[in-house]
Formats: structure tokens, C-alpha cells, sequence
């Protein structure tokens, strides 16, 4: 079964999973980069990294609309369901995950922050891990920066990672290059750069050195590009 992945700008991800539409950190919604609306957007389950709005953003409108389960630590997942009236969610916490129809999602650790937009406490911030039916993996590590423990997280076999290299809040460049070389993905697509003046970064040289410095295959996608598993 093929996997076809759409970026939506930053952190945002589609993934077509068979028949399933899963979303990660949908942030269209005041975000230069999006290529659609985020009322255009499909969804089956919405998985949120941590509580920030550039990632959270617009989960519950889409949530409302489509009916999407949210998958998230607890205090997002909860904070969903009490302040938004989101019935559907999945209250995970780090290193726990939930069987999914397409496949089990688990949380990673990140080292970042996490509050939710307004003001509550998020919980622990987290990376995202989704092990597919078909043996896909693919790894989105959310907002953080490098840690060692990245590289159990490649023991899973990563076919994607989705890694930030924005700097600034996150690792940049050089941190994601060990963070490649610590979880030895197959194929890494950059994310969470270019949004704002803070985080420019040029992918051309990130890809050449990916290509130089490492084994995986390095991904640069326009928002709304799309990349195939197969
Ligand atoms: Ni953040
Ligand atoms: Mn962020």
C-alpha cells in the first residue's frame, strides 16, 4: 500500500495512509506558508506534538468539522476534550502509544516547552512515532532539539524522519545532521523553517550536506509537496 506524504509548511503534515487521513500539527491558519486552508484539509486523526500555536493551531476546527479523533499527551488531549468539546481523543503519555487502523502511534521525548495557546499547562512536548500495517515507520520528532536517546528511537528502523532545522527553536542544521546520524533514516524531509524571519534557513545546502555527511536521502518538499512510500 502506498503512504503519499503532502507537507503543509512548518511542522504540518498530511498523510495518506490507505484509506485514512491522518494530520500532524495542522497550523495553516495565519501561517504564511500553508498551501491550502486548513477548511480544505481531510482528517481521520489529528496528532499534535506539543500545545504550541504553531502547531495546535487548527486542530479543533478541523476536529469539529470532520470528526477526527485528536491523539495527544494527556493534558493536550484532555484540554481538547473539556475546553473544546472534542469527544473523540486519545490521552497518551510519553513512550505510550495506541493501536490505530493504520497503524500504532507512539510519543517520543523532545526537548522543547509546551503550553497550550492560552496559557494552560501542555504537558511534556513530544516527537511522534508511527509504525504503519504496511512496516512504514516514520518518525516526525515535533519541535526539539538533539538527544542522545534519538538513536533508540532509529533502532525502531525509520523509513522518514521528519526533523526541524529552523534553529532558533529548535535544532538547526548541525543538530539535525547528528540527529540523522543517530537515527540513520532512510529518508529525512526538513521541517519547521522558512515560516518566519527567525528561522530562514536554505535547504539546498541542508540537502548537500545531508547527502555529503550522511547515508539517508535528503527530502526538500515545496508546502504542498508531495513525498511517496512505497
Ligand atoms: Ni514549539
Ligand atoms: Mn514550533
Amino acid at each position: 500500500m502506498t503512504i503519499t506524504l503532502t507537507w503543509l509548511g512548518h511542522s504540518g503534515v498530511h498523510l495518506k495512509i490507505g484509506e485514512h487521513d491522518v494530520l500532524i500539527d495542522p497550523y495553516l491558519t495565519g501561517n504564511p506558508l500553508a498551501p491550502i486552508p486548513a477548511d480544505d484539509l481531510p482528517a481521520d486523526f489529528i496528532l499534535l506534538s506539543h500545545g504550541h500555536d504553531d502547531h495546535v493551531c487548527d486542530a479543533a476546527s478541523i476536529a469539529r468539522r470532520t470528526g477526527a479523533t485528536i491523539v495527544a499527551n494527556n493534558e493536550i488531549a484532555i484540554w481538547y476534550r473539556d475546553t473544546h468539546g472534542i469527544e473523540s481523543v486519545h490521552t497518551l503519555n510519553t513512550g505510550g502509544g495506541v493501536r490505530l487502523p493504520f497503524g500504532r502511534v507512539e510519543l517520543t521525548i523532545a526537548h522543547h516547552s509546551s503550553a497550550l495557546p492560552d496559557g494552560s499547562y501542555g504537558g511534556q512536548p513530544n516527537g511522534i512515532l508511527i509504525l504503519t500495517n504496511e512496516g512504514k515507520n516514520i518518525y516526525h520528532a515535533g519541535d526539539t532539539a538533539v538527544f542522545c536517546e534519538m538513536q533508540f528511537i532509529g533502532q525502531r528502523g525509520i523509513d522518514l524522519a521528519l526533523l526541524p532545522i529552523g534553529d532558533y527553536y529548535t535544532m538547526g542544521i548541525d543538530g539535525s545532521l547528528q540527529a540523522i546520524d543517530l537515527i540513520q533514516p532512510k529518508a529525512v524531509i526538513p521541517i519547521h523553517y522558512n515560516t518566519f524571519d527567525v528561522i530562514m534557513q536554505d535547504a539546498a545546502y541542508w540537502a548537500q550536506r545531508v547527502a555529503n555527511e550522511t547515508d539517508a536521502l535528503p527530502v526538500v518538499l515545496d508546502p504542498g509537496g508531495k513525498h511517496t512510500l512505497s
